[in-house]
Order: C-alpha cells, then sequence, then structure tokens
C-alpha cells in the first residue's frame, strides 16, 4: 500500500465506525501557552476532554501534522541517526469524547491492523501500564484482558508509566495507555531473540507504531491528578512508521514517502543512499527537514529570531549544514526538494499547493542568507587560526568559538572540523560553558509557566460579537495565572467578547476591562 492509500484506508475505516473525519489542525499552535507547535494529535482537542468546551460529534478521525522539536515531546536529537524519528511525521488518530472506551478501541485496532492492513498477528506486541503508586493510579488489568481474547498472554507487556501514563505536557489530560508494537525483523533474527525482550529497547525493526490512550485524569500545575469529569480515548498512530511495515521495509526513509525525495538529492550530488552512514544520515537529515520547514511555513510560521520562528529557522539550518559539510553542496538545494514535497502531499495537504510560492520564497531566502553566514564564518575562523598560529597558541579560545556560533550562527562542529583540518585545538570546554549561560539567559526568558483554570461558572459557549459591538457587558467564565520572562499575567475568558483573537498571522484585538472597582487593560 502506498503511502496515500494507507491513510486513507485509517479514515475510510473509522469513517464506518461512526467517526467524523475533520481536518488537521495547523502545525504550530497560536492560542495554548503550555504549547508551541502541535506535538500530538489530541491538541486541538484538548478542551474536550477536560470538560470545559463540549463537541456534538463524540468520536472523530483524522490525521494529524505533528511536530516534536521542543518540551516534553522532543526527537531532534534522533532524527536522521536512527531511521524511525521524525521532526514532522503525521498521526493517524481516533478519538471517543465520553463515548466508547477500552474495549471499542482494543477492538478495533487489532481490525484494522490485522484485517485490512493484514499485518501478522505473530509479529504484534502490546503494552499496558502497570499502576503507579506514587500517582495512586492501579494497574490497567481491563485493557490486559480485552487483549487477551486477541494474543498470547505472553505478547501483552505490563509497562511503567514513563511509557505507559500518556501526558500532553506538564500540565493537561492524560491517562494509562496501551502501545502496540510490530516485529519487522528477518525470521532468522526472530528465532535468535525473543521478540518481546526488544519491545521499548530502541530497536529500530521492533518498534511502537500505535498508542491507544484512555484519558481519565488532569494533571494539575502541582502535580497531583484530578479525575477528568468523563472517560475519554485519544489514539495516535505514526503514519511513516506505519507505512514501514505494510511496505515491508527496514526503514521510513525506505517508504515511498521519502524515497522520490533520497533519489533527488542521489541524483543533485552523484553520491549513492545506502553505502555510506555519513551520507544516509546527512539525506535523512534532509529529507525529514524539508517536511518541517515546509509544512511550518505553510502554517504561516515564518523562520525567525524568536520562539516558533527560531525553532523553524535552526531546523533549516541544520537540514543546509548537513548538505554542507557531508553531501559537499555549496549551493541552495532545499527550495527544488519543497516544490517536489508539495507535488507528492498537495492532495493530502492542500496548503503546500496554496502556499507553494511563499513556501519556495522563504526557504530560497532562508538558506541563501545561511550559505552567506557559512563563507563569512569560514573566513572568521580563517583570521583567528591565522591569529592565534602568530601568536604561537595551540587552541582557539571557548569564547571566540562561542561567538562564532552564537552572533554568527556558524555551526560548532564546522568550527572543530575546520580547526581539525588546520591542526589546531578548540577551547570545547571554554565553549560549554559559555553555551550553558546562555541557554540559562534563553530558559528564563520563554519558560511559560500557567497555573491550572479557575472555572467560575459553567458556560462553554464563547460568542465573538466584534463585528457588531466594541463595548459590552460580559462574565469571567474562567481564569488562569501565566507566568513568562519573570512577569505574571492573567489570562480570562468570557462568556461573550467584542475582542477578536490572534490568529492567520493578525496580533489580537487589545483594550480595556472595567468593573465595580477598577479598570485593567489587556496585554
Ligand atoms: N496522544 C497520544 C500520543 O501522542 C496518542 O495519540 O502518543
Amino acid at each position: 500500500m502506498k503511502i496515500n492509500d494507507i491513510r486513507k484506508a485509517y479514515q475510510d475505516f473509522f469513517e464506518s465506525k461512526g467517526h467524523k473525519i475533520v481536518p488537521s489542525a495547523p502545525m504550530v499552535v497560536k492560542n495554548d501557552p503550555t504549547l508551541m507547535f502541535t506535538n500530538a494529535g489530541m491538541n486541538q482537542f484538548k478542551d474536550f476532554f477536560l470538560g470545559y468546551n463540549e463537541t456534538k460529534d463524540k468520536r472523530i478521525a483524522n490525521t494529524q501534522k505533528c511536530l516534536r522539536v521542543s518540551g516534553k515531546h522532543n526527537d531532534l536529537e534522533e532524527v536522521g541517526v536512527d531511521t524511525y524519528h521524525h521532526t514532522m511525521f503525521e498521526m493517524l488518530g481516533n478519538w471517543s469524547f465520553g463515548d466508547y472506551f477500552k474495549k471499542d478501541s482494543i477492538d478495533w485496532a487489532w481490525e484494522l491492523l490485522t484485517k485490512v492492513y493484514k499485518i501478522d498477528t505473530d509479529r504484534i506486541y502490546v503494552t499496558v501500564f502497570k499502576g503507579d503508586e506514587q500517582d495512586g493510579v492501579p494497574a490497567d488489568t481491563e485493557s490486559e484482558n480485552l487483549w487477551k481474547q486477541y494474543m498470547p498472554a505472553d505478547r501483552i507487556l505490563q509497562a511503567s508509566k514513563k511509557d505507559n501514563f500518556w501526558e500532553m505536557g506538564d500540565t493537561g489530560p492524560c491517562g494509562p495507555c496501551s502501545e502496540i508494537h510490530v516485529d519487522m525483523r528477518d525470521e532468522a533474527d526472530r528465532k535468535k531473540i525473543d521478540g518481546k525482550t526488544l519491545v521499548n529497547n530502541d530497536h529500530p525493526q521492533v518498534i511502537e507504531i500505535w498508542n491507544l490512550v484512555f484519558m481519565q485524569f488532569n494533571r494539575k500545575a502541582n502535580g497531583e491528578l484530578e479525575k477528568l469529569p468523563a472517560t475519554h480515548v485519544d489514539t495516535g498512530m505514526g503514519l511513516e512508521r506505519l507505512a514501514m511495515v505494510l511496505q515491508g521495509k527496514k526503514s521510513n526513509y525506505d517508504t515511498d514517502m521519502f524515497q522520490f525525495l533520497i533519489q533527488h538529492l542521489v541524483e543533485l550530488t552523484g553520491k549513492k543512499y545506502g553505502a555510506d552512514e555519513v551520507t544516509d544520515i546527512a539525506m535523512r537529515v534532509i529529507v525529514d527537514h524539508i517536511r518541517a520547514i515546509s509544512f511550518s511555513i505553510a502554517d504561516g510560521q515564518l523562520p525567525s529570531n524568536t520562539g516558533a520562528g527560531y525553532v523553524i529557522r535552526r531546523i533549516l539550518r541544520r537540514a543546509v549544514r548537513y548538505g554542507y559539510q557531508a553531501l559537499g553542496l555549496k549551493e541552495p538545494f532545499l527550495c527544488d526538494l519543497s516544490v517536489k514535497l508539495g507535488q507528492a502531499m498537495g492532495d493530502a495537504f492542500p496548503e503546500l499547493r496554496t502556499q507553494g510560492e511563499l513556501i519556495q520564497k522563504v526557504i530560497r531566502e532562508e538558506e541563501a542568507s545561511f550559505f552567506r553566514t557559512l563563507e563569512t564564518g569560514i573566513k572568521r575562523i580563517n583570521d583567528l587560526i591565522t591569529k592565534a598560529k602568530a601568536e604561537g597558541k595551540n587552541e582557539l579560545a571557548g569564547a571566540d568559538v562561542f561567538e562564532l556560533y552564537d552572533t554568527f550562527g556558524f555551526p560548532f562542529d564546522l568550527t572543530s572540523l575546520i580547526a581539525r583540518e588546520n591542526k589546531i585545538l578548540v577551547d570545547e570546554r571554554g565553549f560549554e560553558v559559555e553555551l550553558a549561560k546562555q541557554k540559562d539567559r534563553s530558559r528564563a526568558a520563554t519558560q511559560v509557566e500557567s497555573d491550572d483554570w479557575v472555572i467560575l461558572m459553567n458556560d462553554d459557549q464563547q460568542e465573538f460579537i466584534g463585528y457588531d459591538f466594541l463595548h459590552t457587558e460580559l462574565y469571567i467564565v474562567k481564569y488562569r495565572k501565566v507566568k513568562q520572562k519573570n512577569k505574571e499575567f492573567y489570562q480570562l475568558v468570557f462568556n461573550i467578547t467584542p475582542f477578536y483573537a490572534e490568529g492567520g498571522g493578525q496580533v489580537g484585538d487589545q483594550g480595556t476591562l472595567t468593573s465595580k472597582d477598577e479598570t485593567i487593560r489587556s496585554s
């Protein structure tokens, strides 16, 4: 099955089980201070789980663009080095909001995997939550018994909170989960080592493909769990990993999702894929990153020097750096890849087509500017090396190397490589010290801590009246305290509001809130 057929089969299956199929939410999050990017399919439904908002559709399914490069779920360092992590990936998901729970969720997962996708039943392992005393949550024997209908007990593994209690972030909806793993190794390898010993052990061919989360709690800011008003289901299956399994490949990058991009790089560089580790990692990094970059720009997030924009800029530069260092690319190359990506994925995600021109223009400019940075950096390093040698030193000072990295955006490992080629050392410890200082500075600047919402009245309809009225009397439905950059402020939710929210590249409305005792200006 091709990637587009796999995605469609998932949606058709859950539509036949009474689910409404909805579009992916944007990957860049604008209205949740606890998140920078969508990191799971459930993000857009957070308020339904918490009971702050209600949906008339109790069953929903979709494919969600996710990015895991910051916060609690961050896979960046693994990407490209291994063959099954990604910055951006598609998460196929089905949700129940106070409707079905463990039984249907497990029955349907089994039916879809074994009857529709036809995965060998004896390659499947599942994990269930073994309970956690500290949180006061018991072992999930119900899921264990449900799985026993389908597989021998020795394929059902108990797992701890680390792997089998899913939380969106430090606070928010959470619950025990049951993961489905598939063993894709050859018969000979499977005979030598029992697959169950490799589950959750970072084996590239024994991988988790689907996570069924049974949402039951809200993790509060003080770390305690409180029961949600109802129980819900939140499942997420990595489409790229599923494609690897269904296409019988050993790596996500060997599927039709990535191969056309890799082939483009092969033609461009004249290097083979699969012959040399350094080349392979570089090609994987690039074809992974081009998706994260293109989709973020399509969702309105341009590369910049702060916040989400800075994350995207760093991903783009990481891709350019791998191309430059490992593949010998000296001119912009990402832009052409984004064109190819738009052609391949534009049916499933039309924003890649409608925003195509913008995506290409932004990537071309960013890339060209970073190539100039590389050139300037190389010139500067050469000056530093000449100066150090003239002074009889055999080391580049940590502070100089850090300045290259921080002010000029020049990557540290490239500095090391050039220094080595010139038979001079780099004061790595001095660099690390400067880096740690800078990280502390930026952590203090970007940390966002939000308290739990304080609910003042039960009203889940927030009505926007700003097209007709600029003043109104209103009630505060709920509020919470948020701390950022050492400043405290409050977020208020009203029953009706004339304020248009920030979104679609526009800043939100500002105004005043007047009560009996005071007048406050919004910020
Ligand atoms: N939220 C869960 C996850 O991201 C299941 O969708 O794994």
